[in-house]
């Protein structure tokens, strides 16, 4: 006779927390439109609670946390991962637990990630296929954007169901890639145009994917193999074409566009320039933490590991003042966003492209240390303020995305998504105490100032002195609506998009003190 095991009893999984009611006091809390000092309380995930002490009678049983001297902040938002992605015949090595442990551990408490159905793939079934790899993994809540890989009447019916049944507000799609997930422009214009109709939101990822085939076609008979070729087969110009070429096409059909991952100044000027020329209605962009962090002179590095281990699309450039702009760009609202494209690959992975660039399996880490990174080269060096700081690391993609203010916000009825943040602590990166399953970090050796010293995921404690505690499979995914106010009411003129960034306050010496670029 089989014995059949003891049946464990389980405990709820919110109760997987000692405490699920948490007081802050004495922090200095940071929105994206203001900063001051109150304390919050928190209950079942939700702020229940944000004032004075003397407003409030905390019950008994609550833990106390003194966050005096340090800033109480919304978890990061990271609207870019490809957390176990196929790319090139190999799969990313950090899978939705270990991404999302890294992301919380860095003070992301929410994450955006892809799914891309496969060429003829139906779109449903490849969300499904996502949700099941995600859902008993995650660590922090998620949503999904669709990428639109190929063009059909299915996919554009399909893309009905994403919005109404199945809580996507957004698809990207790609302009490169060519033979795999490029469309061409009549298929883009179509794809605007379906967008637009569901009211939700275009993505592109914008580089010239024939300029690219040709490209790499006369580097690799010239003899050009190593890494240093991704980049030279798609220099500035070759993105900069793209997105202004994707906002024209956008501005045409009236939809609004996203441009993700804008990784040269070229790009940038582009997108700036058709944001003036559109009066800031409906083109936003977002650009990377390695394009912050890091530069292009890197694939020139003599070790191939080291090289290799920097190839993304777009590529980082060599022009060393690349990151410095980037974020002077997003210190003035020509950029909006920071996402990480996290999306790792090992050594033994990278060295399929030991004797040919386009085998290089592409993709960076960044959901870990994103928010440092921000800090560090934008609050620490003089050009944020911290208000700006939460705006691009949180609650610009929580508005664009339409999670907004559920998330990106600390406020009574916001998720408890929390992150109390030391401006005057530093921290070194390295691959050797991050919490990625790789084997390598770009931003190695990185000194930062500003160190997530408690991380609350929906209440629920993840981050305590220096010390991550997650629990697989706490995440869960959340819908984003379509229509976006912060995109449609604009776009239907029911506000005026604000030169400024609609009515926030700013430290005057900063952002405020910035130029526009003259373009
Ligand atoms: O190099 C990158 N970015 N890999 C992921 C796919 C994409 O284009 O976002
Ligand atoms: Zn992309
Ligand atoms: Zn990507
Ligand atoms: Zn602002």
């Amino acid at each position: 006779m089989a014995t059949s095991p003891k049946p464990v009893k389980k405990v709820p999984i919110h109760l997987q927390s000692s405490q699920n009611r948490v007081y802050i006091k004495n922090g200095h809390i940071v929105n994206h439109d203001k900063s001051f000092k109150a304390d919050i309380y928190i209950e079942d995930g939700i702020i229940k609670f944000v004032g004075p002490a003397t407003d409030i009678n905390v019950p008994g049983g609550v833990r106390i946390v003194d966050a005096a001297n340090k800033l109480v902040i919304p978890g990061g938002i990271d609207p870019h991962t490809h957390m176990q992605l196929k790319f090139g015949g190999c799969v990313a090595v950090d899978d939705f637990y270990h991404g999302t442990k890294a992301a919380v551990a860095g003070g992301t408490t929410t994450i955006i990630d892809f799914v891309l159905p496969e060429k003829g793939e139906s779109l449903v079934e490849a969300y499904d296929k996502w949700r099941a790899w995600a859902d008993p993994k995650v660590c922090c809540d998620y949503a999904f954007h669709v990428g639109i890989t190929w063009w059909s009447k299915s996919v554009s019916e399909e893309m009905k169901i994403m919005c109404e049944e199945l809580g996507v507000n957004s698809f990207k799609m790609f302009m490169a890639y060519k033979g795999l997930y490029q469309l061409n422009d009549s298929e883009l214009l179509e794809a605007f145009e379906r967008i637009r109709s569901l009211n939700a939101v275009a993505q592109v990822h914008a580089e010239n994917g024939d300029i690219i085939a040709k490209n790499v076609q006369k580097l690799l008979s010239a003899g050009v193999t190593g890494p240093e070729g991704h980049e030279l087969s798609r220099q500035e110009e070759v993105e900069a074409e793209a997105v202004n070429r994707a906002c024209i096409l956008a501005h045409q059909v009236d939809c609004p566009l996203y441009v993700v991952h804008v990784m040269s100044k070229s790009a940038g000027i582009e997108l700036a320039r058709a944001r003036r020329r559109y009066k800031n209605r409906g083109i936003y962009g977002e650009t990377l933490a390695a394009a912050l962090g890091s530069d292009g002179t890197n694939y020139y590095h003599q070790c191939f590991q080291h090289a290799a281990a920097h190839v993304l699309s777009p590529p980082l450039r060599p022009d060393p003042t690349t990151p410095a702009f980037m974020m002077n760009l997003l210190a003035n609202d020509d950029l909006q966003t920071t996402g990480s494209d996290n999306c790792t690959f090992n050594k033994e992975h990278k060295e399929l492209g030991k004797s040919d660039f386009t085998k290089i399996p592409n993709g960076v880490n960044g959901v870990e240390d994103r928010m440092s990174i921000v800090w560090e080269k934008g609050v620490h060096a003089g050009l944020l303020d911290p208000c700006r700081f939460v705006a691009v690391t949180s609650t610009n993609a929580a508005k664009i995305f339409n999670l907004f203010p559920q998330k990106g916000r600390i406020a009574v009825g916001s998720d408890a998504d929390i992150v109390i943040w030391n401006p005057n602590a530093t921290r070194t990166i390295s691959k050797e105490t991050h919490h990625h399953a790789c084997d390598f970090n770009i931003f190695e050796g990185m000194v930062c100032h500003g160190v997530p010293e408690m991380v609350l995921v929906r209440g629920r404690i993840c981050v305590e002195d220096g010390t991550v505690r997650v629990a697989e499979g706490y995440g869960r995914f959340v819908n984003t609506p379509t229509r976006p106010p912060y995109l449609y009411d604009v776009l239907e003129g029911k506000v005026q998009a604000n030169e400024e960034h609609n009515g926030e306050e700013h430290d005057e010496h900063l952002n405020g003190g910035l130029k526009k670029l003259d373009l």
